[in-house]
């Protein structure tokens, strides 16, 4: 039986193992995958013991490990590189440790799965932690005509936009917004404590879709969802979408199969 997990501090509350046992069911194959918490200051030795069993295949790695993580690989492509942080690890076959970060991918296949061609968009990217990180590199790549990211630490924005280094990608303040964005995405982790990013009400209320990273409990809306709504955005989208899309592209590098989704998102959505 082939061997996965995920490791984090803490961890219980993780819908990792429910994800890929569904997607191992559909595609299958027998997988045994486990929640792991990792001591704070020993998560780079626990990793390394993970792999060291036969059966281990690979691993996903959630907060606070994803940057150790990343240090860890020796292998690491760019999309990974741009967010100096990892969510997926395996062994290559001369069993050296590779980064790969999903986060992203899985962001760009809901947006695609709702009905949005990013093509020649304009998005405004709130928030410059981690999680806006992890997505630069795959929206860059889905052919986006301009990313701003406007974060309330604007030096940490202008961090992203240098590491990105590509005219597409900037930093804005307040005053150097644009009238209007196709696509506003909330990284920043406001709507975790209820609160809301600042952000101009009319471009809220003029965008085609406003994106949360964050899920919304019980079905509900998340505060920035609401917000948004109440403005005339035209769609909202809470992250459970790129949840399990960016599952499904650690499992396709797992195991090189493609699982279904769809029906993840609808079980998840219920339970
Ligand atoms: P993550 O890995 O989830 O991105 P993080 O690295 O701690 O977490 O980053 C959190 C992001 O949310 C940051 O961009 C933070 O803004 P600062 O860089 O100015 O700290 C942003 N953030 C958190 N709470 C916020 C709030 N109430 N309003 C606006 N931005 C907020």
């Amino acid at each position: 039986m082939k061997k996965f997990a995920v490791f984090g501090n803490p961890i219980a509350q993780s819908l990792s193992p429910t994800i890929h046992e569904m997607f191992a069911k559909s595609c299958a194959e027998e997988i045994n995958y486990e929640k792991i918490e990792a001591p704070l200051d020993d998560f780079e030795t626990t990793i390394t013991h993970f792999f060291a069993a036969p059966q281990t295949v690979g691993c996903n790695v959630t907060v606070p490990f994803k940057e150790r993580a990343f240090g860890m690989a020796m292998h690491k492509d760019d999309a990974v590189k741009m967010a100096k942080a990892a969510n997926t690890l395996m062994l290559n076959s001369d069993g050296e440790l590779c980064a790969y970060n999903t986060d992203g991918i899985g962001l760009v296949a809901d947006l695609t799965n709702n009905g949005l061609n990013l093509k020649g968009t304009t998005v405004l990217l709130l928030g410059a932690g981690g999680a806006a990180r992890g997505v630069i590199h795959p929206l860059v790549n889905a052919g986006i005509e301009q990313l701003h990211i406007l974060n309330r630490t604007i030096a940490k924005a202008q961090d992203i936009a240098d590491d990105a280094n590509n005219p597409k990608v900037e930093a804005v303040s307040q005053q150097q917004l644009a009238a209007h964005y196709d696509v506003v995405i909330n990284s920043t982790s406001a709507s975790l404590s209820g609160n809301l990013p600042d952000v101009p009400d009319s471009l809220l209320a003029t965008c085609k879709l406003a994106y949360d990273m964050v899920y919304a409990k019980d079905n509900g809306a998340t505060v920035f969802m609401a917000h948004a709504q109440k403005l005339g955005a035209g769609q909202q989208l809470d992250g459970l979408g790129m949840l399990v899309e960016q599952a499904a592209a650690a499992f396709y590098i797992w195991t090189g199969k493609q699982p279904a989704t769809a029906n993840v998102i609808e079980y998840l959505r219920n339970c």
